[in-house]
């Protein structure tokens, strides 16, 4: 069954976790469609596992919509959240629903992320009264690496603490239909997660959140640049998908790839007659 803003509504009610991961093209998407994975995040961290830039900054909005486009051709039942790239939004309101449209007309997603919280409840609810689902991404918001001075746990004072709930409020409070708690102490997102009534799905939050997302290269061993404390690797595909490629090449090398079995065949009387006549 198709998973829709309503689902992630009702498993708040319920109390069931909500899932959720990464993926950038049709296949991954496909896989993880068949596994049940609930919803599908076409993140901008496409920048750094797929097109290898150091952080999110350089992502256009032609990525994302490529990507997203791919994803939804794979997707048939999980909800395609599409990430509304750097600058694409943080310029002027006006732009957040061009772009957010453009995300869901050409990249067919089915709702979109953007990151922030008080300083873009107009953002959002601009684009939620253009009819676009949107939800939103608080604490450790990537896009402001630079403003944080890194990659660093957000809300741990007081004051920062204080700064995420409100965020938190007013992403709700704007029309979100879900929020992404980024890096924040695991009790901080348990409090968040008692006083909103929508979702939160949480990377690097704790358990007591809603639900749970992570880059799938970082849960299978794929992409090694640097692995947040958050990450659990649920498989080593990385390692086997180096030995596989060592394997071919040996295999290549030595001739024993291709084999009969992978070659097509030709009628014997054909090649006679081509190979006499030269
Ligand atoms: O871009 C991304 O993958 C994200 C997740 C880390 C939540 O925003």
């Amino acid at each position: 069954m198709k998973t829709t803003t309503a689902t992630f509504k009702k498993a708040k009610q319920s109390g069931e976790k909500i899932t959720m991961l990464t993926a950038y093209d049709y296949s991954t998407a496909k896989l993880e469609d068949t596994a049940g994975v609930e919803s599908i995040l076409v993140g901008d961290s496409l920048g750094m596992v797929v097109l290898g830039y150091e952080n999110t900054l350089s992502v256009t909005m032609e990525d994302m919509i490529h990507h997203s486009a791919a994803v939804a051709r794979g997707a048939e039942n999980a909800l395609v959240v599409t990430d509304m790239p750097f600058m694409s939004y943080q310029t002027s309101v006006y732009d957040a629903v061009v772009n957010a449209g453009r995300l869901i007309k050409e990249g067919h997603a089915d709702a979109v992320k953007l990151e922030g919280g008080v300083k873009f409840k107009e953002h959002i609810r601009a684009i939620v009264d253009a009819s676009i689902p949107v939800m939103g991404h608080i604490g450790m918001t990537p896009q402001s690496v630079n403003a944080f001075g890194g990659f660093k746990v957000q809300g741990k004072s007081i004051e920062d603490a204080k700064r995420v709930i409100e965020d938190a409020k007013a992403v709700e409070k704007a029309g979100a239909f879900a929020v992404v708690l980024e890096c924040v102490p695991a009790a901080l997102a348990e409090y968040i997660t008692e006083i909103l009534s929508i979702p939160t799905i949480g990377i690097g939050a704790g358990s007591s959140c809603d639900g749970q997302v992570l880059v799938y290269q970082d849960m299978l061993a794929m992409y090694s640049d640097f692995t947040p404390k958050f990450v659990k690797k649920f498989g080593n595909i990385g390692e086997s998908m180096t030995a596989s490629f060592k394997k071919y090449c040996e295999e290549v090398k030595s001739g024993e790839f291709p084999a009969t079995e992978h070659t097509f065949k030709i009628d014997d009387e054909v090649m006679k007659a081509i190979t006499e006549e030269n």
